[in-house]
């Protein structure tokens, strides 16, 4: 048994949509979560940057006592994580991208089609096309930037024609040129608009990384027997590097609570 919280971080606001899940499989578990939110997005930065910043986020992380470190980040996770484990090899550090990997290929898919969507960075890495395979190596991995997506659910244009036209802007030729029929939201800002996903392209087998991650957490705590007990009585906290009008909508959406019932705190790491 530890009852000491779980290191989250994020390049901002999108590793949230881990949380719901993580509070739902496993309600004894408290998180540290981290959001770069004043150097955000990473995605289109260089990799040097990229590991510098994760660096010192996660000795952060570590200065507040976690017990395990999720990178609720695929850009994060497909530059850094060898790095992170490096530097800090006293800790479990699990990135995003091997449990959304192995998920894709335990799928059937009618045409073995698989498609990514992500940042610049995360699809350039070609983490994703590499891990998938090493998985199964019958799959036909096509990747895709789809860049203006982060900056619009920022701005909350979500449930909107613009965000539609956006997808339809991305996405019409790559799913219909490389006939996709699973499609892996490679950024965790993306479940934000699966529903519109869903509208546009009915059908289309949707694979949520924020989502399988949580699966793999409880995993390594169970081998590792290191699950929270009932008298938890640790709380979460949300920290960030810009506490933002933005942030503030954000976590209260994806977290279906008031701002209110939040522990929200403003960290700057460059001090
Ligand atoms: N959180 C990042 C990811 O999952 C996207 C936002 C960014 O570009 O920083 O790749």
């Amino acid at each position: 048994m530890d009852n000491r919280p779980i290191g989250f971080f994020d390049s901002g606001l999108g590793g949230l949509t881990s949380i719901p899940n993580l509070f739902q499989k496993l309600p004894n578990e408290r998180v540290i979560y981290f959001g770069d939110t004043a150097r955000t997005p990473y995605g289109s930065k260089a990799v040097s940057t990229i590991r510098q910043y994760s660096m010192q986020i996660a000795d952060f992380l570590v200065s507040k006592d976690v017990k395990m470190i999720v990178i609720a980040c695929n850009t994060i996770s497909a530059t850094c994580l060898d790095e992170l484990r490096d530097k800090f090899p006293d800790i479990p550090i699990l990135g995003i991208i091997s449990p959304a990997a192995r998920k894709v290929a335990k799928v059937c898919t009618q045409e073995n089609n698989i498609g990514i969507i992500a940042t610049k960075v995360t699809t350039q890495s070609g983490a994703y096309r590499e891990r998938i395979r090493d998985f199964n190596e019958e799959l036909n991995v096509f990747d895709m930037a789809t860049p203006a997506f982060v900056p619009l659910i920022e701005e909350g244009i979500i449930e909107n024609e613009i965000m539609d036209l956006t997808i339809r802007y991305y996405m019409d030729d790559f799913i219909k040129n490389n006939k996709i029929d699973t499609l892996v939201l490679g950024c965790t800002h993306y479940p934000i608009i699966r529903k519109n996903i869903e509208k546009i392209y009915p059908g289309l087998n949707i694979i949520n990384p924020s989502y399988e991650i949580i699966n793999r957490v409880r995993q390594i705590l169970e081998n590792d027997d290191a699950l929270a007990d009932a008298n938890n009585d640790r709380e979460n906290v949300f920290y960030a590097s810009d506490l933002s009008e933005n942030f503030s909508n954000m976590i209260q959406k994806v977290l279906e609570t008031e701002e209110s019932n939040l522990i929200l705190k403003f960290k700057n790491l460059d001090l």
